[in-house]
């Protein structure tokens, strides 16, 4: 396992925490194949979800970003941006089943994990809280 689930993680916003927990499921599922030795025939497929996921998570982020007007939202998404083109490179990159372009993946993602999720992710927490309490009450 490479990043246990924790409550650290935790943003409190139900959707958000859902597909962080689904990134880093994906995320274990391709470094466990990896000591396992079904790497090369699971790779792809795990990428491909993992592409999907991550996509489909920062739209969601994203308009969350505009409809609480974060005022830092451009930065926001040029990070995921980043995210996108790396593991794309990574998809498409001929040695994508070397130990070096995996090790390379994985230090990115452990980046990503430290830089992003828990930073980053956790920036726009007080004005969604602050949107969305305003308008319930
Ligand atoms: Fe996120
Ligand atoms: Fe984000």
């Amino acid at each position: 396992m490479f990043i246990r689930w924790s409550d650290i993680f935790k943003t409190h916003i139900e959707i958000i925490d859902e597909q962080h927990f689904k990134l880093i499921a994906i995320i274990n599922e391709l470094y466990s194949a990896y000591y396992k030795g079904t790497y090369s025939e699971s790779i792809n497929e795990i990428i491909g979800r993992l592409t999907e996921c991550s996509v489909n998570h920062f739209d969601t982020e994203e308009k969350i970003l505009d409809e609480i007007k974060f005022p830092a939202k451009e930065n926001h998404i040029l990070d995921h941006r980043r995210f996108k083109k790396v593991i794309d490179q990574f998809s498409s990159s001929n040695d994508i089943q070397s130990d070096i372009a995996f090790y390379e993946l994985f230090e990115f993602l452990n980046d990503w994990f430290m830089n992003h999720i828990l930073v980053k992710d956790r920036e726009f927490i007080p004005l969604y809280n602050k949107h969305f309490s305003k308008k319930t009450n």
